[in-house]
């Protein structure tokens, strides 16, 4: 493990220019000790392949995002301090990347006091999201780009004021429980002295280790959901998520809708199959739509029943959902999220629906729109938490995440 000169105290309250420098020292220090991180230590050690697995945490975009997605993830909500300005937030970037950018390469945080916890990586990632807030406390509000703001009250919306936007956002995500919660620990622990936690979330899904690559991952209503996705790598994956033509300092960045969606599961139990697949228009199965035999088939909107219906009804999720340009769809990286049960008995599931998009205004919200007017599955499921946040681009080795819209 090398050794950092950095110290988090530096770091904390030095101004903007010496943790810069200091960040730059570290950085170079940090590229010779990548390689160790692409496996176990020549010191020997055991491990599966998922513990040593390293997600990289420099480039033009942001890890955790085209990334496979892992199978534990942590939303945090922070607000800044009342007294933040922008040099707090330019510090506070530069520490939480400085821990992100260590921790996903399998080091310990500066000042970790339990620097076992961070040798398996775990295709961790941290993935930092800016809320409209943010922009202000930064004096930067003009920067904020318009559509980054909360989203209109939908008819189907009963938001709990425990889960609304907030000026940061971390997505903490990988394969390993245990490593979760202690970049989570660390991330948080170095955050307090400029910002508060006012909501968590925690989410999972299958993930690599579990299920063949690529496989489609189902959510708790057992419905495979992912199908219809833009697939990273593609050119269609890279207009609909990547921003290319928006605020200079956004360019490779995107924006992040993060709504809490309850499903009623009771209510769900009691219905049918049948009922179940004509809500969301595909099979339970196999997840073919009503009118094919597989996953993969494209789904005929035209075909109608013998009787003159169509196959796929007209409120069928994905009907209302449906956009035909795959450069124009939203990019879902959903998660699960299970607490247990209600005070009342009930269980408190449902998903964390975590959507990318280049634009919120041009692509997330006419589907929401339409589904908010009408869509069968509305009955069972219920958004009650709604948040949205700028992702900043990436960044290099000797970079800090937001350093485009506050260097
Ligand atoms: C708990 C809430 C939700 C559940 C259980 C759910 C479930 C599903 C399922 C099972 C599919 C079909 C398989 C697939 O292509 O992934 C699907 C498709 C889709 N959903 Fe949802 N969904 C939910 C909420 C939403 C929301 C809030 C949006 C957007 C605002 C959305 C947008 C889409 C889109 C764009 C598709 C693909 C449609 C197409 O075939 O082109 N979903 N969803």
């Amino acid at each position: 493990m090398d050794q950092p000169r950095l110290t988090r105290r530096g770091l904390l309250a030095g101004g903007a220019a010496t943790a810069a420098g200091a960040l730059a020292a570290c950085a170079s220090a940090q590229t010779g000790a990548k390689a160790a991180y692409a496996g176990p230590p020549a010191s020997g050690g055991s491990a599966p392949p998922t513990g040593w697995a390293a997600e990289p945490f420099h480039g033009p975009h942001q890890a955790g995002i085209a990334t496979t997605p892992q199978s534990h993830a942590v939303f945090v909500g922070l607000d800044l301090l009342p007294d933040a300005d922008r040099d707090a937030v330019v510090r506070l970037m530069q520490l939480l990347t400085d821990d992100a950018r260590r921790l996903t390469e399998g080091r310990a945080a500066l000042a970790d006091t339990e620097p076992e916890l961070a040798t398996l990586p775990a295709r961790l990632t941290v993935t930092f999201g800016f809320g409209p807030d943010l922009f202000r406390a930064a004096e930067v509000a003009d920067r904020c780009p318009k559509s980054v703001a909360p989203l209109p009250r939908f008819g189907i919306d009963r938001l709990d004021k425990r889960w609304t936007g907030t000026d940061l956002l971390l997505q903490i995500c990988a394969d390993d429980a245990v490593t979760l919660a202690h970049a989570l620990r660390m991330l948080v622990k170095d955050a307090r002295s400029f910002a508060r936690v006012r909501w968590i979330q925690r989410g999972f899904r299958r993930g690599p280790q579990t299920q063949a690559p690529g496989t489609t991952q189902r959510n708790l209503m057992g419905q495979l959901d992912g199908t219809v996705n833009p697939r990273p790598g593609t050119p269609d994956f890279d207009r609909a998520v990547w921003v290319d033509d928006g605020p200079k300092w956004l360019r490779g960045g995107t924006t992040l809708v993060l709504r809490r969606i309850r499903m009623d599961l009771e209510t769900w139990d009691a219905a049918d199959r049948t009922a179940k697949e004509f809500s969301v228009g595909r099979r339970l199965d196999t997840g073919a739509p009503l009118t094919g035999r597989n996953e993969r088939d494209a789904p005929d909107f035209g075909m109608v029943t013998a009787a003159g219906f169509p196959v796929i009804a007209e409120q069928a999720h994905i009907r209302r959902a449906h956009v035909a340009d795959p450069g124009m769809r939203i990019f879902r990286r959903v998660y699960n999220y299970d607490e247990g049960v209600t005070y009342e008995g009930r269980p408190d599931t449902g998903l964390l629906f975590a959507s990318y998009q280049a634009d919120i205004a041009r692509q997330f919200l006419p589907v929401q729109r339409r589904l908010a007017e009408a869509d069968l599955l509305n009955e069972w499921t219920t958004p009650i938490g709604s948040a949205v946040y700028a992702v900043p681009p990436g960044c290099g080795p000797d970079g800090w995440i937001g350093e485009t819209l506050l260097s």
